[in-house]
């Protein structure tokens, strides 16, 4: 079980001479193994927020804490070694590696950990066989569907056992029933691993597999549900 805490997090990029807010005072605590959603139009600041919970930035002002250490303070070998560790990711446009199959692809994080050939044989099938792709695993991802690539990136960000997986808009690029068997799936390994998962999305049919929703609007938090 994982923690995370935002407190009263800013986060400002500048453009040329412009300045943007992407966030403005979000403040948030997730405790449990939980499966949440953010939920807001595209701009609202999701991706930022997931980049920041994520240690592939830092807020401006405020902090945010995982696991009690607060990522202001780290230099970027710390950052990476947390992401590396901690943190599963699973983007909107799958971001698999086009020359490796699905088994190079889930094996690649617990290459990064230094995890040996045998374990890492171990788990990558474990995996695979989990979101129901073995037969899969030595295609490449222009050798699959959409739906199948998804489970292919679920399985690598589920393999290292993060302790906190975040799901960038996971449905968007998936036709309807494809989407729900992708929530379904994460929804269940939610379960299984309790791990936590913050599923940021403005696609209405993820709501019904997760526990708690909170809307973002220009950066911050207007309601919880
Ligand atoms: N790297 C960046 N540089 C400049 N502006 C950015 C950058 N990333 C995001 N933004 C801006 O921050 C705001 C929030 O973006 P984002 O977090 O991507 O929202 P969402 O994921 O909800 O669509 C938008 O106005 C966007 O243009
Ligand atoms: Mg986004």
């Amino acid at each position: 079980m994982s923690s995370i805490v935002l407190k009263d997090v800013y986060k400002e990029y500048i453009l040329g001479k412009t300045k943007v807010e992407a966030l403005r005072g979000v403040s948030l605590e997730v405790s449990k193994s939980e499966i949440i959603s953010i939920i807001g139009p595209s701009g609202s600041g999701k991706t930022t927020l997931l980049n920041l919970i994520g240690c592939i930035d830092v807020p401006t002002k405020g902090e945010v804490i995982i696991d009690g250490e607060n990522t202001s303070t780290m230099d970027d070998d710390k950052l990476t070694l947390i992401r590396r560790h901690k943190i599963g990711f699973i983007f909107q446009t799958f971001n698999l590696i086009p020359v490796l199959t699905a088994y190079e692809n889930v094996e690649m994080p617990l290459i990064s950990l230094g995890v040996p050939k045998e374990e890492r044989h171990r788990r990558v099938i474990e995996m695979l066989d989990k979101v129901g792709l073995l037969e899969f695993k030595d295609h490449k991802p222009d050798e699959l569907s959409g739906g199948q690539r998804q489970r292919v990136a679920i399985a690598r960000a589920l393999v290292i056992n993060p302790s906190i997986v975040l799901a960038d808009e996971p449905t968007a690029n998936l036709d309807g029933e494809t989407g729900k068997k992708i929530m379904e799936i994460i929804k269940t390994l939610n379960e299984e691993i309790s791990t936590t998962v913050i599923v940021a999305t403005h696609d209405p049919r993820v709501l019904q597999y997760v526990e708690r929703k909170i809307y973002l609007e220009d950066g911050r938090i207007v309601r919880e549900e």
